[in-house]
């Protein structure tokens, strides 16, 4: 059995090292993958943006299944693409990916199926944007209507700040066509859960939960970023979340997006806010999110590959989804300057892992023989344990082990978590 895994940082080498458990699978060609995997998975440098070249690749090389983890590719079409010549994917067509491909999509359907979410306007002419902000309760949010690599979200403290966002997405295009159109939404208040789950678009299984640290520096503070670490599970996703997230919004979101004739194959993802009036979804995500599969997939107890297998097939009700109760963190070990402004090209010399931790490598190449930096994200250094404070402790001695000279990492990876936990 030949996979191939499209996308290269370290949601997906979590995503190829699980698959490798499977003995049935004898290779994984990862299209670009990173240097960092070269141990792991064959690297091709094919873009994940370039879906001719995907396609050609998986049909000279009789790939027998495709996982294609990142945004871009599902948004256009990828999927759609190897279907075609015959090649069964892991991931939805572009018809359902457009849940995360359009905020303006999401959102309308939220309110078309009465599935909560934070109240919102969506606009495509600026000046009516603007004077519907001389009034609008702050702080607000604005949202690039499309992708925008995690960065088109604003969050306006004043009017002026709301103002200035609009005009930086509508006017000056800072995240290009994505801004065309925009959602000025509600500002929602507290903690937030990553819910990942596997679904076939008609029976949906949600994976264990995990907590995201998107900001730079700890405490929260620095700019956004596409995460830091993560724990999973989240202790905000108590048992009785989970029952009202699995009536009030998992199962409404596939059963609306069958009946728009969009089946929802693949791992679709609740970012989700349990706010005072009970969870709200803030985002969809048509993916495995980064860097939460780094800590949702080590705990997966049941085989990846069957079950990605059973969701391409829609028979995900006949396929054991197991997770460990068992917690894990993941400390994300990112270049100094980051998400700004970074230099790459640092030697990384990796400490030896076991059976409870593992280091994926999001952004790293090969240069003479040496693991090279590559990327502002560049590790993620996990480890699984049977409670959170022993999973965070063992992931950051294993990271203080790595040898980065350019890395910096947040110290406060789970504290909230466990702060949580302790009450
Ligand atoms: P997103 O790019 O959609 O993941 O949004 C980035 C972050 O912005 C989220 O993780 C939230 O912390 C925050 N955010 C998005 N929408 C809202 C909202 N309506 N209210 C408060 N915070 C929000
Ligand atoms: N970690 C957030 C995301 O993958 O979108």
């Amino acid at each position: 059995m030949k996979i191939m895994v499209v996308g290269g940082g370290g949601r997906e080498h979590a995503i190829i090292k699980k698959l490798r458990e499977n003995r049935e699978i004898e290779e994984i060609y990862a299209l670009p993958g990173n240097g960092g995997m070269k141990d792991d998975a064959v690297l091709v440098d094919i873009g994940a943006k370039d879906i001719d070249g995907i396609v050609n690749f998986a049909k000279e090389n009789k790939i027998d299944f495709a996982v294609v983890a990142p945004d871009d590719p599902l948004v256009l079409g990828c999927v759609d693409a190897l279907n075609e010549i015959g090649i069964p994917c892991f991931g939805p067509k572009a018809n359902a990916a457009i849940i995360e491909g359009s905020k303006v999509f999401s959102k309308n359907l939220m309110k078309k199926y009465g599935i909560p979410t934070a109240r919102y306007e969506v606009f495509d002419d600026m000046e009516k944007a603007l004077s519907y902000l001389e009034t609008a309760p702050v702080p607000t949010v604005v949202k690039a209507d499309g992708l925008a690599l995690g960065k088109g979200v604003i969050i306006a403290a004043t009017r002026d700040e709301a103002k200035a966002a609009v005009r930086s997405m509508m006017e000056n295009k800072i995240f290009g066509e994505s801004g065309s159109r925009v959602v000025i939404e509600e500002f929602l208040e507290g903690p937030e859960v990553s819910v990942l789950s596997f679904t076939d678009g008609n029976v949906l299984v949600p994976m264990v939960s995990s907590m995201d640290h998107k900001r730079a520096f700890d405490n929260d503070e620095g700019l956004n970023t596409g995460g830091m670490g993560t724990v999973a599970p989240n202790p905000y996703y108590t048992k009785e979340v989970s029952d009202e997230c699995m009536e009030k919004i998992f199962i409404p979101t596939i059963e609306a997006m069958k009946k728009e004739g969009r089946e929802f194959r693949g791992c679709l993802y609740f970012g989700l806010m349990i706010t005072r009036d009970g969870p709200k979804v803030i985002e969809y995500n048509c993916r495995f999110g980064d860097p939460e599969t780094q800590v949702v997939l080590p705990l997966l107890e049941s085989d990846l590959f069957t079950i990605m297998k059973a969701v391409s097939e829609g028979r995900l009700n006949e396929t054991e989804v197991k997770f460990s109760n068992k917690a894990a963190c993941c400390v994300i070990v990112a270049s100094k300057g980051y998400p700004v402004k970074y230099e790459s090209g640092f030697e990384i010399e990796l400490p030896e892992t076991d059976e409870n931790s593992d280091i994926f490598v999001a952004g790293a190449k090969i240069k003479d023989g040496k693991t090279v930096s590559a990327g502002g994200r560049v590790l993620g250094v996990t480890a699984t344990a049977k409670d959170l404070k022993t999973a965070i402790n063992d992931a950051y001695k294993l990271t203080e082990k790595v040898k980065f000279e350019n890395g910096f990492y947040r110290k406060d990876i789970g504290k909230k978590a466990l702060k949580a936990l302790e009450g």
